[in-house]
């Protein structure tokens, strides 16, 4: 049997007990009703023990962080399943200018392999997460990568944790499941005002495209669909939110309990730009 299963039974047994004690007036059956109240409750705090600290072991090793959102992410975005690297992920994204990216960390000898392997190849892109992007930048400079302006974050949350923003009022939202897929649709009327996405995979939610028309913005849009977003992925299993939030999203995350754990930067080799404006979030 599950562990929720018999805990929920250990709740349904104390009160069986003790409706047998009212009626028996047995100091037996309202002992035994003690006991596994006890017993229950003990163990349903164990449990909960046990999932919180296996949610933050899962939590801690940034190469796994960005090879499990790097997965998310392609599944989201209909990219094949990204290829383990040294240092990281191959991704075939597919698009004119990004045929190819590397997500990778800043590790010095596996970077150093990265930059001439993505300097070599047309239309690339290399997106590496840092805790230190002055630090990465050199690295760009020296191999002739154009670097994209500004950084990203890679952020995480217990989805247990993640803050519930109710639709404003005016608004209806629409949930849609495919496989892995959850989207969020927000409308007013028939036109779109804010939606979003998130990929279940295993225990891991990985949000992408999270968007909100600019003249709705500001109305607690973006942290309603969130929020809808987080249910629906709890609902399928997932545990662990993971997400690259642009400059513009990463308040938005960090108001719903959201953590930075570390920047991406990002840059790709000196052919013509041509789309792909929006990142990785
Ligand atoms: C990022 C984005 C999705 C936020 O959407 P949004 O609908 O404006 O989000 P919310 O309204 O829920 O919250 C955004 C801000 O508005 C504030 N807010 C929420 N309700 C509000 C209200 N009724 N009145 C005023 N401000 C409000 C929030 O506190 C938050 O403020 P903060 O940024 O200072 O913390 C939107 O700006 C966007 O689409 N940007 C472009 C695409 C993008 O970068 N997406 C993120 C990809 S990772």
């Amino acid at each position: 049997m599950e562990a929720p299963g018999r805990i929920w039974f250990g709740y349904v047994a104390a009160v069986g007990l003790a409706v047998i004690g009212l009626f028996t007036l047995d100091p037996l059956a309202f002992g035994l009703a003690v006991a596994v109240l006890v017993a229950t409750v003990l163990g349903e705090w164990y449990r909960g023990r046990q999932a919180a600290l296996s949610a933050a072991a899962a939590d801690t090793d940034l190469a796994d962080l960005v090879s499990r959102w790097a997965r998310g992410w392609a599944y989201a975005r209909g990219f094949p399943r990204p290829a383990a690297v040294p240092g990281g992920v191959r991704v075939e994204v597919g698009e004119p200018g990004r045929r190819v990216e590397w997500v990778a960390t800043d590790d010095a000898d596996t970077l150093a392999k990265l930059v001439d392997t993505a300097r070599d190849t047309p239309e690339a892109w290399l997106s590496v997460v840092t805790e230190s992007p002055p630090g990465v930048r050199p690295w760009f400079v020296e191999a002739g990568l154009v670097a994209n302006d500004g950084e990203e974050a890679l952020m995480s949350i217990q989805l247990a944790d993640h803050a519930f923003r109710r639709l404003p009022e005016g608004y209806r939202a629409e949930v849609d499941r495919d496989g892995g897929l959850i989207t969020v649709t927000v409308r007013v009327g028939e036109d779109v005002a804010a939606r979003g996405r998130i990929a279940v995979i295993g225990a891991d939610a990985v949000a992408d495209r999270i968007q909100t028309e600019p003249e709705h913005r500001r109305r607690g849009l973006g942290g309603a669909v969130m929020s809808l977003l987080v249910s629906a992925a709890r609902e399928a299993g997932a545990m662990h939110g993971l997400l690259v939030a642009s400059e513009m999203g990463e308040p938005l995350y960090t108001g719903l309990g959201w953590r930075a754990r570390a920047r991406l930067v990002s840059a790709r080799t000196a052919t013509p730009r041509t789309s792909a404006e929006s990142r990785h979030g």
